[in-house]
């Protein structure tokens, strides 16, 4: 039997996720809303918002839609995970009771302290002066986190007291972000990589690690970013560390989720650092992890209907199995991105470099304009070159690059410098 699956969200990890849902014969007909341009290309593209929950449900029954993926972390802490259940509906995504281990830094901390799950120490203050007070008697660089969902910019490494205290009224006195509390963090050192796991309870199944490169400039210089590109597998992650991870990170994490009667049913994402002292966490995300995503999902060659439906379900999960191939991508973002940057320019090229072969490109922010592709986005694609190890997936994707032509796009030529 054929299903239709509807996915919700709209940038390269949604492309991801409809590219991967349109490899299984299990699938027939897939939705995404709101989708892009590119998406467009594999899936209806249905114009509701990510976080118009009521709207998705009445589209999942009306469609008579029967798995609904979700991308976005927006739509689980707006509770879509729980309005589609109520509706009898079935949904791959944590309710928005297990989301907050995403949107609320402090409890994250709070919940790994109890079950002992190795992270950097920290303090939650609400308090502006008694913060700065705490970070004065503190060393440096220290780590300051607004505790809400802050689109990757509520994070801040202060190098000194003076921008620990800018920092610190930006989140606490002005209200920068909202109305909310600062978590303090120790500073830690290492490589950090991404550890994403599909979840049901206590079950816990992982995925094959990836890594992210958060800084927009070469050198990882410059401002954080959603992810200026990411490639797996990683090396420098050894298979003792993914046993670590797993048996004293993300199954704990799991099994504690479930005792705080928040039982979580989705992908957790596992930010985690390799520091001299061992793994730890950095952070936990309660969705796929972008652009994680672009270069997992492809070497997955599990059918993936089955995956989503034994977590929504509860049923057996199939055997997970990976490509022996390596991806590698670079995040071809708009000049000026993570500030502010134009859009609509033009960006030709697209087929030539699919023409290389064992090349995807995922869309992340493009709209069409006179019947050609136009920049919509900050991030504006994802170019995932395969290959039979890093270093020709790199060159690999590198060449695809190279023939997108497009007047206000950059991207770093350095993705997996520490690996290759
Ligand atoms: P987060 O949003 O919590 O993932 O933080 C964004 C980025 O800030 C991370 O990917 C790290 O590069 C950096 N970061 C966060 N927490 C720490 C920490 N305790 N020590 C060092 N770097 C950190
Ligand atoms: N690439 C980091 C994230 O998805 O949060």
């Amino acid at each position: 039997m054929e299903h239709k699956v509807l996915v919700v969200g709209g940038g390269g990890r949604c492309h991801a996720i409809v590219d991967a849902l349109s490899r299984s014969p299990k699938v027939g007909k897939i939705y995404c809303a709101p989708g892009n341009a590119g998406i467009a290309a594999q899936a209806e593209c249905v114009p509701i918002k990510d976080t118009a929950v009521d709207e998705l449900r009445d589209f999942a029954l009306s469609h008579a839609v029967d798995l609904t993926v979700v991308g976005p972390e927006a739509a689980l802490a707006a509770g879509i995970a729980d309005v589609f259940k109520e509706a009898g509906l079935r949904i791959f995504g944590p309710s928005k009771a297990a989301a907050v281990i995403e949107s609320s830094k402090d409890f994250a901390k709070r919940l790994m302290a109890k079950y002992d799950i190795p992270t950097a120490a920290f303090r939650t203050f609400e308090d502006y002066g008694e913060a700065l007070e705490y970070v004065r008697g503190g060393s440096f660089p220290t780590v300051l986190k607004y505790d809400g969902l802050a689109a990757g910019k509520g994070v801040i490494i202060a190098e000194n007291l003076a921008q620990a205290e800018e920092a610190l009224k930006d989140m606490l006195l002005d209200d920068k972000f909202g109305k909310g509390r600062v978590v303090v963090e120790e500073f830690l050192t290492g490589p950090e990589f991404s550890f994403m796991c599909f979840v049901d309870g206590e079950k816990v199944w992982p995925m094959t690690v990836s890594q992210d490169h958060k800084r927009a400039f070469e050198g990882d210089k410059g401002p954080n970013t959603g992810g200026m590109g990411a490639y797996s597998p990683v090396p420098l992650v050894t298979d003792d560390d993914i046993e670590f991870s797993l048996e004293k990170i993300m199954k704990p994490v799991a099994a504690g989720m479930v005792a705080e009667g928040r039982t979580f049913k989705g992908v957790l994402y596992g930010g985690l650092m390799k520091t001299p002292a061992g793994v730890k966490v950095i952070e936990f995300n309660c969705r796929f992890g972008d652009p994680e995503t672009e270069v997992v999902l492809p070497r997955l060659e599990s059918d993936i209907y089955d995956v989503f439906s034994a977590v929504a379900d509860g049923t057996p999960m199939p055997e997970l199995k990976w490509s022996q191939k390596a991806a590698l991508g670079f995040v071809m973002a708009s000049e000026g991105y993570p500030g502010s940057y134009g859009k609509g320019y033009p960006i030709s090229g697209l087929e030539d470099a699919q023409a290389l072969g064992d090349i995807r490109i995922f869309h992340m922010g493009t709209a069409v304009k006179d019947g050609e592709y136009v920049t919509a986005g900050g991030r504006v694609l994802m170019v995932v070159g395969f290959g039979d190890d890093l270093k020709s997936a790199r060159e690999h994707a590198l060449k695809a690059v190279d023939c997108i032509k497009c007047d206000s796009l950059f991207y770093r030529k350095d993705i997996g410098w520490r690996v290759i």
